[in-house]
């Protein structure tokens, strides 16, 4: 399986949004991670679909939106419309998993379930089946540049291993505090795609940071 990078515009500078995106672009990023903070699943606000639509205008790059939101169902399908190829909801969230999973193939969209650190990875394995792929927060979602929880390496084994056994090809992202010195240790415990906002935007040379983590 190869690696693929989703540098997060979380730490990107806001003021010129279309041209950070365009940046990570330029420099080999696989996807765009958006992270979608209500301020009431997470203590944190940042955007939500007209901003998405926005930046689908000028950016190709597949859009890998994380929502932190409570309710994800009631607003699956204004960011499907704004332009996401791939949301991945809380499994921690209000909203019936089974009823995103289903409306998001409905609405074509590519479905992910996230797990906060103190989810057990058991937790996923009755939607794996639907799946395209489960994030493991290697932080407690709600901001960026936090440090990287090692004790989340066991997680994504185990959910590597059960996806193995049933023979599913799940991409198992990682996602708070990935750098070249914690994405080796994931990509070994069996994740595939990689997460990194403070360690690609905050770099001088984003594409020698993209190339690091590929
Ligand atoms: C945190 C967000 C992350 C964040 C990662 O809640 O889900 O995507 O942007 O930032 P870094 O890579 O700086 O830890
Ligand atoms: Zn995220």
């Amino acid at each position: 399986m190869s690696n693929k990078i989703s540098p997060s515009i979380l730490a990107s500078d806001f003021s010129s949004l279309g041209e950070e995106a365009l940046s990570v672009q330029d420099a080999g990023a696989d996807m765009l991670h958006i992270d979608v903070m209500d301020g009431h699943f997470v203590p944190n606000i940042t955007l939500g679909a007209p901003i998405v639509k926005s930046l689908r205008k000028r950016v190709s790059l597949p859009f890998d939106v994380h929502l932190m939101i409570s309710d994800p169902l009631k607003y699956i399908p204004d960011f499907a419309k704004a332009g996401a190829d791939r949301i991945t909801f809380h499994l921690e969230s209000s909203s019936d998993p089974a009823a995103c999973v289903a409306l998001m193939k409905e609405l074509g969209v590519e479905s992910g379930i996230a797990l906060k650190p103190g989810t057990p990875g058991e937790a996923v394995f009755p939607f794996l089946n639907k799946l395209k792929m489960v994030l493991v927060m290697t932080v407690e979602p709600g901001f960026g540049g936090q440090k990287f929880m090692s004790d989340q390496l066991e997680k994504i084994k185990l959910i590597r291993r059960e996806c193995d056994r049933r023979g599913l090809e799940m991409d198992i992202q990682v996602d708070g505090g990935i750098t070249d010195v914690t994405m080796p240790l994931c990509r070994d415990a069996g994740a595939n795609v990689f997460v990194a906002g403070s360690y690609v935007f905050g770099s001088e040379d984003r594409k020698k940071a993209i190339d690091s983590l590929k």
